[in-house]
């Protein structure tokens, strides 16, 4: 929900843009800092989610560490202010440039994904004279009740090693003279409200780390990825995802020794309510069954509809109807999948008025692209 004086200073702005509470930024972080500090629990912000500068370093004010997923992804990161030192490196591909940018700038540790990438980042550390540490990225075989999409913890998915081959792969690192094993990593998926998959998870931990027990080994790293779902139904009634509910449950159900330390790479939950993707109704046509609503941002500005049929809560912001009619609410684009929603019901919407996309701080500005040439979109902030 947006006040008067905000709306007027949005119709001053280009569109599309998005648009950043950073006072809801900082509730967040602060509610998830809290939360973690109850336990000690230490957290890297998932950049995947969202790379802009200014939102980095906000984050980065609290203490808090980066999860990364590319070579460019460690630069920004440690560019924006992140300790080399809080920083992990994670994906099933990482390029050999990219193991050399993060050797060189001595990040914490990389989560591995298979035995031949362990091999590889031996070889480069030794060529660099460096030892590395490493975190086995297990795949845990867990079903996370979520978009199929974006569900990673199962066994088919190209993610993480099979955790029923542990022994087997720890007996491997172990012989990799620059690497030291620290410890192991999970990531079940993404947008996961329902908390049974991260109780399985903890569980699943529990039973490799009696496995490695057996074996006269102790890892000081637990690392269980990111994955907390946000609402996308209700962002004005649950604008702060509930961290302190999820840590409490994970603590009541994860074995953890002294002098273990457990880490969680949130991204979408940290980010995606503090963002809103602002766009301006072109032309409305009327259909058959509908209208249309053809708006200036397409699936270039915020792709989650068309990529993962996701939802993002539509407002118009302007309209003084007091009807209300259906559209479908549509972009630019050249493909038939250019829809933001369809069927939907707002105030009788005109050309010039703006629509609201909310909860697109996540996965939102960071998958912009520039097809059919288009502009990427402009970024404004609550605070200039
Ligand atoms: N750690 C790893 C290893 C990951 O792969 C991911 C997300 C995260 C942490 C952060 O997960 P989060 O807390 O944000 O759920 N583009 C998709 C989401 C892809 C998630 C990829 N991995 C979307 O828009 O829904």
């Amino acid at each position: 929900m947006f006040n008067k004086n905000v709306i007027e200073k949005f119709k001053t702005f280009s569109t599309p843009f998005y648009y950043y509470d950073l006072d809801l930024l900082r509730q967040t972080l602060d509610t998830l800092k809290k939360a973690a500090d109850k336990y000690g629990y230490k957290i890297h912000y998932a950049v995947k989610a969202n790379a802009n500068p200014e939102i980095l370093k906000i984050i980065c004010s609290y203490g808090f560490g980066a999860d990364c997923v590319s070579g460019n992804e460690v630069l920004k990161a440690i560019e924006c202010g992140f300790h080399a030192d809080k920083v992990v490196f994670a994906g099933v591909g990482k390029s050999d440039k990219e193991i050399i940018a993060a050797l060189k700038n001595d990040i914490f540790c990389f989560n591995c994904e298979s035995i031949q990438e362990m091999e590889i980042i031996n070889e480069l550390a030794e060529s660099l004279n460096k030892t590395t540490r490493v975190a086995l990225r297990l795949n845990p075989g867990i079903d996370a009740h979520t978009n199929q999409k974006i569900n990673t913890g199962l066994a088919d998915s190209k993610f993480g090693i099979d955790f029923n081959k542990l022994e087997d792969i720890v007996k491997t690192v172990l012989s990799l003279k620059n690497l030291q094993l620290i410890g192991l990593h999970y990531h079940i998926g993404s947008q996961i409200l329902d908390p049974e998959p991260f109780k399985l998870l903890c569980e699943r931990s529990n039973e490799m780390q009696s496995k490695l027990e057996k074996m006269g080994l102790h890892l000081d790293e637990i690392n269980l990825g990111g994955g907390l779902g946000v609402d996308y139904y209700n962002p004005d009634e649950n604008p702060v995802p509930e961290f302190e509910k999820l840590l409490d449950m994970i603590h009541e159900n994860l074995d953890v020794k002294s002098g273990q330390h457990v880490h969680f790479e949130f991204g979408r939950s940290v980010v995606a309510q503090c963002g809103t993707m602002v766009s301006k109704v072109l032309y409305i046509k009327p259909a058959t069954q509908t209208n249309f609503a053809i708006v200036d941002a397409g699936f270039t500005d915020l792709i989650r509809p068309a990529l993962y049929g996701a939802y993002h809560k539509i407002e118009n912001l302007t309209s003084e109807s007091s009807q209300t009619k259906k559209y479908d609410v549509v972009g630019p684009i050249c493909e038939s999948t250019d829809v933001f929603d369809k069927g939907i019901t707002l105030p009788e919407t005109r050309r010039g008025d703006l629509l609201a996309f909310r909860t697109a701080g996540a996965y939102g500005e960071i998958m912009a692209s520039q097809y059919n040439l288009r502009e990427l979109p402009n970024v404004y902030y609550s605070e200039n």
